[in-house]
């Protein structure tokens, strides 16, 4: 039912007259009423239409108002019943009202009782449409709760893929290895119409660039030496649900225009084949490269670019949003714990000192992979701080990645900025700083004497 549709009720009654009567009110009420004198046909109807409510006699000739009332519950739980009945029988009403009619009216009954009464149904209705909306929202949101976070930035995050998510338009996730791009890419699909499909991911730094083309779009049985049969690609596997194209930047330049091709056309064909075949497939990427950069390098196509990246989200950096550390911690504590069937730990105060004030260069992944190892090599309930820091963080990254910038670089300006920075994220832990920029102590502190830093 909704508000421009009329409402719809079900009138059963044998005595004809008093039927007629009932029904005149309600149509003068601007209801819409179908109208039967006995059971049988009022469980016809109610099987093959949609009743608001059905009004119903107790005592009709043949299948009675409780055979009535299970059809009903059975047909449309949404629907309220209303039992009719005389007098006497007041008994009646209760027992059908624990066999689950939702009011009753007792004969004789005057038109005020009888309207009131259907007005108190379709309110309760309404509120339980409400209800519902509602734990759907809910249902939502605890999807969204296998990411866990309570930063703003992470809030922001959630506000942002909860509206993408039931839209068709392509998404573009950036972020550092280790941010949960993939597991943002897995919600957004939850939370889409497609979530009753296909989820297909797909690292696109991990196909050799001689098999992309077969990978992507399929291949056809004699297309070349080695295809001895037909093979869908990982598209039409995709087929009606989402395709997380991961690392997206390393896709070869020919894969690059085929893709495009896809999702301009919406069509592709297999190795080997001329049949076009359309598909419906909603295309999640992500990177952890500087697009634009590669872009300007020739390395990856602008208009590819433009049309994966409708809606861009940016899945921000764990050293940027230290609230969500402890989250994590026991969320990832609880998990390795339940995970191994072992008694839950914890970590000492010391421990967890270490971990809020260290700066994650891997992000939650790396977070996850040293709570394991810890919960896991620990034979104590209580993680020290010396198991925590016996074992191997990740490096940060070698310097070969860095760039050095076309105009040149101030040497001393770039060496003070790299040691107030590393100080900065470490919160003035110099043991941790000096780790960061992968010099031993004496080194770190004769530097920052250099610059006279602290
Ligand atoms: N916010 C988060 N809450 C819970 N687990 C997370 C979160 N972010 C990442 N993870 C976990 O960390 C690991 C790395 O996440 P992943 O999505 O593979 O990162 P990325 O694709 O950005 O490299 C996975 O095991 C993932 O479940
Ligand atoms: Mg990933």
């Amino acid at each position: 039912m909704n508000s421009t549709q009329k409402i719809n009720i079900l009138l059963i009654e044998d005595e004809t007259e008093q039927r007629q009567i009932l029904k005149s009110i309600l149509i003068e009420q601007h209801y819409q009423v179908s109208d039967v004198g006995n059971g049988e046909q009022g469980i016809k109807l109610i099987q093959q239409q949609t009743f608001d409510i059905v009004i119903s006699d107790w005592k009709l000739p043949g299948v009675d108002g409780v055979d009535v009332l299970n059809t009903l519950k059975q047909y449309s739980p949404l629907s309220s019943f209303i039992l009719i009945t005389a007098h006497g029988d007041a008994s009646h009403a209760i027992a059908t009202i624990r066999a689950g009619a939702d009011d009753y009216l007792l004969k004789p009954f005057d038109k005020t009782t009888l309207l009131f009464t259907i007005k108190k149904q379709l309110y309760a209705q309404s509120v339980e449409r409400e209800n519902q909306t509602l734990k759907q929202q809910l249902k939502q949101r605890k999807q969204l709760v296998d990411i866990i976070g309570r930063s703003p930035l992470m809030n922001q995050l959630f506000q942002r893929i909860e509206k993408a998510a039931p839209t068709n338009a392509t998404i573009m996730i950036n972020g550092e290895s280790g941010t949960g791009k993939e597991l943002a890419a897995r919600a957004i699909h939850q939370l889409s119409s497609r979530s009753n499909s296909a989820f297909i991911p797909v690292n696109c730094a991990a196909i050799p660039e001689s098999l992309a083309e077969s990978e992507l779009f399929g291949v056809e049985k004699g297309a070349f030496t080695g295809a001895t049969r037909n093979r869908p690609g990982v598209l039409e596997a995709a087929n009606g649900g989402t395709i997380f194209l991961d690392e997206i930047g390393e896709l070869p330049l020919l894969m690059q225009s085929k893709l495009l091709r896809f999702l301009q056309e919406g069509t592709i064909n297999r190795v080997g084949s001329t049949a076009q075949q359309k598909l419906d497939v909603r295309v999640v990427s992500a990177t952890n490269r500087n697009l634009i950069l590669e872009i300007e390098k020739g390395n990856f196509r602008e208009d590819l670019y433009y049309r994966l990246n409708v809606i861009p989200v940016t899945i921000p950096p764990l050293r940027n949003r230290p609230e969500d550390i402890l989250p994590l911690i026991e969320h990832f504590i609880q998990q390795c714990c339940d995970e191994n069937n072992i008694l839950i730990r914890q970590l000492s105060k010391p421990a967890i000192k270490l971990l809020l004030s260290y700066h994650w260069p891997g992000n939650v992944r790396e977070l996850k992979n040293i709570i394991e190892r810890s919960v896991l090599l620990s034979s104590e309930e209580i993680i020290s701080v010396e198991e925590i820091s016996g074992l191997e963080f990740e490096k940060p990254n070698q310097s070969s990645s860095y760039l050095l910038p076309e105009n040149g670089l101030n040497w001393e300006d770039h060496e003070k900025d790299c040691l107030l920075q590393s100080l900065a994220y470490c919160n003035n832990n110099k043991t941790q700083a000096a780790k960061l920029l992968g010099l031993n102590y004496k080194a770190f502190l004769y530097r920052l004497e250099k610059y006279s830093i602290c």
